[in-house]
């Protein structure tokens, strides 16, 4: 007997985690489209479009601005292993998970890593970089740095840091997984050598792809390498002969995910790069003041380092983590996501990020996660709640 498979039917969620996050269906429905084959001319100018919008999402002028193939984690490790040789110095900062990936693809790389850390929660000190380059033992290469830390909800802030690395001849490499196309980031005005993201967060799209724009000072370091990039499938010195003018076979080109990458980015455009931040910060700050209204607090307490599109909630003492995320996904389908590393169990992690950073999810939120926090016997304003977000809505 053969086994049945039942058809492929999921359930409806409602995505308000660290993501993926929800997907608007004009993105679901180009990936239904026909495939063309990855060197057809009509694929190479959805290519093209795609770099075109990328470059206004990093807003960037970078040439180099592709998507690579594999999620966020296959971005970090591009720029990593394109930009480090066996030897190499690097400065990493890490204040939560991320940048402890960071920093362990830094060390596979063969560098000598000089971390510079934060607790938890807070921001990277520029005087602690720049203490870092003062003691480091000869040249460093790159500073690489999280922009948006998912681990905590903590927003960095990079102008500063670039300079200091400018000032020392070493490159900034930014992570901004959770950031690009919800939290404003200038690739080029802030002085960003190298950036990577993913689809899956504020750009709206599935999980696939990651993003990675380049500037000409790490071009450089790459055509300069004395040896070979560690990755055969990450290379970029092969890769963008694919995305430059010669269009060269390297590696099969997802080619539904970038239609699916063009939609979200065409969304972004047409909704532009203010707005959509505006939007994120408007939505982010009626949660807070609704959560605050509720008797419970943020993880990040300088409200300047929020992150609007990762808002971390601290877990009430004596409310079960697991209990909550459990009772909201199985009462109203609603997915919020837990701690991670030194947060787990203490913080819950929700994300109003891209189609998810609406009202109406503020709001249904706010009253779900009153209500999962009532059946563990902790008594929340409702009502206070949705006042104050509302109050924040109507000015
Ligand atoms: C800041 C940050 N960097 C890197 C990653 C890794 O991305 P992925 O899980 O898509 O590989 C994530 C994923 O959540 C992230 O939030």
């Amino acid at each position: 007997m053969k086994k049945e498979y039942k058809k492929l039917a999921p359930e409806n969620r409602l995505l308000l985690g660290p993501g993926p996050v929800e997907v608007a269906p004009r993105v679901l429905n180009v990936m239904s489209n026909p495939l063309y084959g990855h060197l057809d001319s009509k694929f190479l100018e959805i290519t093209n479009e795609t770099m075109e919008l990328l470059r206004y999402t990093f807003q960037t002028t970078n040439q180099l601005t592709i998507p690579m193939s594999g999620t966020g984690s296959a971005g970090m490790e591009t720029v990593m292993v394109n930009l480090l040789e066996e030897g190499d110095r690097a400065i990493i900062c890490v204040n939560g998970v991320f940048g402890q990936r960071l920093r362990d693809m830094a060390d596979r790389c063969g560098a000598e890593v000089i971390s510079v850390e934060a607790p938890w929660g807070k921001t990277i000190d520029p005087e602690d970089v720049k203490k870092a380059f003062k003691n480091a033992s000869g040249k460093v290469k790159l500073v690489g740095i999280v922009h948006a830390e998912t681990s905590t909800g903590v927003k960095q802030p990079l102008e500063e840091i670039s300079k200091i690395a400018k000032e020392n001849g070493a490159l900034l490499v930014v992570d901004a997984v959770t950031s690009l196309g919800g939290v404003d980031l200038k690739i080029d005005d802030w002085g960003i050598d190298a950036c990577y993201s993913g689809t899956q967060k504020a750009l709206s799209c599935p999980p696939g792809l990651s993003p990675v724009t380049m500037g000409e000072e790490a071009l450089k370091v790459l055509s300069n390498r004395k040896t070979k990039v560690q990755s055969w499938y990450l290379d970029l010195s092969m890769i963008k002969n694919y995305w430059g003018k010669e269009r060269v076979y390297h590696h099969t080109a997802p080619i539904n995910m970038i239609y699916a990458l063009r939609e979200a980015l065409l969304i972004i455009y047409e909704e532009g790069l203010e707005e959509r931040f505006k939007r994120h910060q408007l939505n982010s700050d009626a949660f807070v003041s609704g959560i605050e209204a509720m008797g419970l607090s943020m993880a990040v307490k300088d409200k300047e380092y929020r992150l609007p599109t990762l808002n971390t909630v601290s877990i009430p003492e004596g409310v079960n983590d697991i209990t909550a995320r459990t009772y909201l996904l199985d009462k109203y389908g609603i997915e919020i996501g837990g701690g991670l590393g030194d947060f787990k169990g203490k913080v819950w992690r929700i994300g109003l990020m891209g189609e998810s950073s609406k009202r109406n999810n503020v709001i249904l939120l706010l009253n779900a996660l009153g209500d999962a926090l009532m059946q563990q016997g902790h008594r929340v304003d409702f009502g206070a709640a949705t006042e104050a977000a509302l109050k924040v809505y109507n000015g």
